[in-house]
């Protein structure tokens, strides 16, 4: 069954997965704070991300770069003066929207990408689009809004002056292109990877943590001859499907979409976005760009310094040409969240405690689950707990184990059913006579006889297999 942002978004609060920021406050617009199974979850992604992307690959290095910067960084990106939305306001109840969110909302066939605001105006007009809020037609006209978060430097206020979080990590990588290649001995192909939060000032509708104004991105610029753009766009393009293979993403739900020549980033010259089937409709989960030399040779017009690569054989220097995968962290947990989300109407176990009950199921890939095995007394007497806790922490050494003694058992399951633990071991009375345990799989709810001393022989077969 479907599932609707809604359930996730309140199994997301009531697991302690994802809740809304500073909430006894009243909460602040799309902020969200990730609890401990959910910081579990996004870490568990971003260093298979890291591992698989930059550790095991010669080809690519990593960098953790500043969030702070130079504003002629951004200058020079073109950010300053091209990262926009088109904003309006409803004249009645002081709503803000973003224009082509509320154009495509009513008529996702009108293409808004790359059109002036008379144009976004227009749209609205001949739509007649209402304020979702109020139902008046009655909006200011379309003004552009620069995404960049302003902040001030400077300890005094007259000496204070305007710095930019940064909005992507990719400049990052461009601003020290040279001091890493040389510092690393790198010879093209190659790329410089970061990981990090990076922050946009964007009017969103709400969609959970679908649009937020920090998020958490992956991304890597991959130095290639110009020659060569097309052939490592494919490559990357492929490997990039194969993470969405990895990440156990239902295949039927994704498609690759070609941006329009009208639609491209100012930077790009090809784009192609993953796009997932999430509840909201189609939606870009990540990005592959084509950016040209367009950011190395700006940072070197703009900063006076040789930026251009030297091919070790022929001498030449050359700007290299570069292929932008890219990887929102924060999208990617979402869209997990939601590929792994299944209701059973009416449970799938039997005892009368869950018989009419909805039971909820997170398939999460085992690697990626926030605890990979829970250790389950069968009672809350002395010894199964005492059993029970040697166990855990026996597995604590190689898994993600948690113990829980709280509800009957039937509950314990299907709480940890909710949070996607694959495994879950019960300790009952016959144990302290056989030394065997039983492990349930939370996929096929299968139980199996298992003596304590196989344990980790038995989960360390089925988390490989
Ligand atoms: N360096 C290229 C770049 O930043 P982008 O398409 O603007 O490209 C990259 O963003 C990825 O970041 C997107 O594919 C998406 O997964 C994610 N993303 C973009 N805006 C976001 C937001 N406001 N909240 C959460 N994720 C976002």
């Amino acid at each position: 069954m479907a599932v609707s942002l809604d359930k996730l978004v309140s199994l997301c609060k009531r697991r302690g997965f994802i809740f809304p920021g500073s909430e006894i406050y009243g909460g602040l617009a799309n902020s969200w704070d990730y609890g401990p199974l959910g910081v579990q979850l996004k870490r568990n992604i971003e260093q298979a991300w890291w591992e698989r992307f930059v550790g095991r690959r010669a080809d690519m290095v990593g960098i953790d770069p500043a969030i702070l910067m130079n504003p002629n960084v951004w200058v020079a990106s073109g950010h300053v003066a091209n990262f926009n939305d088109a904003q309006i306001d409803c004249k009645k109840c002081k709503h803000r929207f973003r224009a082509d969110h509320l154009i495509q909302e009513k008529s996702p066939e009108t293409p808004v990408e790359g059109k002036s605001l008379k144009e976004l105006d227009t749209f609205l007009q001949e739509l007649k689009i209402a304020c979702p809020h109020c139902g008046t037609r009655d909006f200011t006209p379309s003004r552009i809004f620069n995404l960049l978060f302003k902040t001030n430097l400077g300890v005094l206020e007259e000496g204070q002056s305007a710095v930019y979080l940064r909005g992507e990590l990719a400049q990052g990588m461009f601003v020290n292109f040279r001091t890493i290649y040389e510092a690393m001995r790198l010879r093209l192909p190659f790329g410089i990877a970061a990981s990090g939060k990076v922050f946009r000032n964007e009017i969103t509708p709400g969609n959970f943590t679908f649009r937020t104004l920090e998020f958490d991105l992956q991304e890597f610029e991959y130095f290639v001859p110009p020659a060569d753009w097309s052939k490592w766009f494919e490559y990357w393009l492929a490997e990039m499907q194969t993470w969405t293979r990895e990440l156990g993403l239902d295949q039927q739900k994704l498609r690759v979409r070609e941006h329009e020549k009208d639609e491209l980033s100012h930077y790009s010259k090809r784009t192609v976005d993953i796009e997932y089937e999430t509840p909201m409709g189609w939606k870009e989960l990540f990005g592959l760009a084509y950016r040209t030399d367009f950011d190395l040779k700006n940072h070197a017009e703009k900063s006076g310094k040789e930026l251009r690569y030297v091919d070790q054989l022929t001498n030449e220097k050359f700007f290299p040409h570069v292929i932008e995968p890219t990887f929102g962290l924060t999208r990617t947990v979402l869209i997990c969240l939601l590929n792994a989300y299944h209701e059973v109407e009416g449970g799938r176990t039997t005892t009368t405690e869950s018989a009419k009950e909805l039971e909820v199921v997170l398939r999460l890939p085992y690697w990626m689950a926030p605890v990979q095995v829970a250790v389950l007394p069968l009672s809350r007497k002395e010894p199964l707990m005492e059993g029970a806790r040697k166990i855990t922490e026996a597995l604590g050494k190689k898994y993600r184990a948690q113990y829980d003694d709280t509800g009957s058992i039937g509950r314990r399951y299907r709480r940890q059913d909710e949070i996607g633990t694959p495994f879950c071991i019960t300790f009952d009375f016959e144990s302290l006579n056989d030394q065997k345990v039983t492990i349930r799989d939370r996929d096929t709810m299968k139980q199996d006889r298992v003596a304590m001393d196989q344990v980790a022989t038995c989960l360390q077969e089925r988390f490989s297999g």
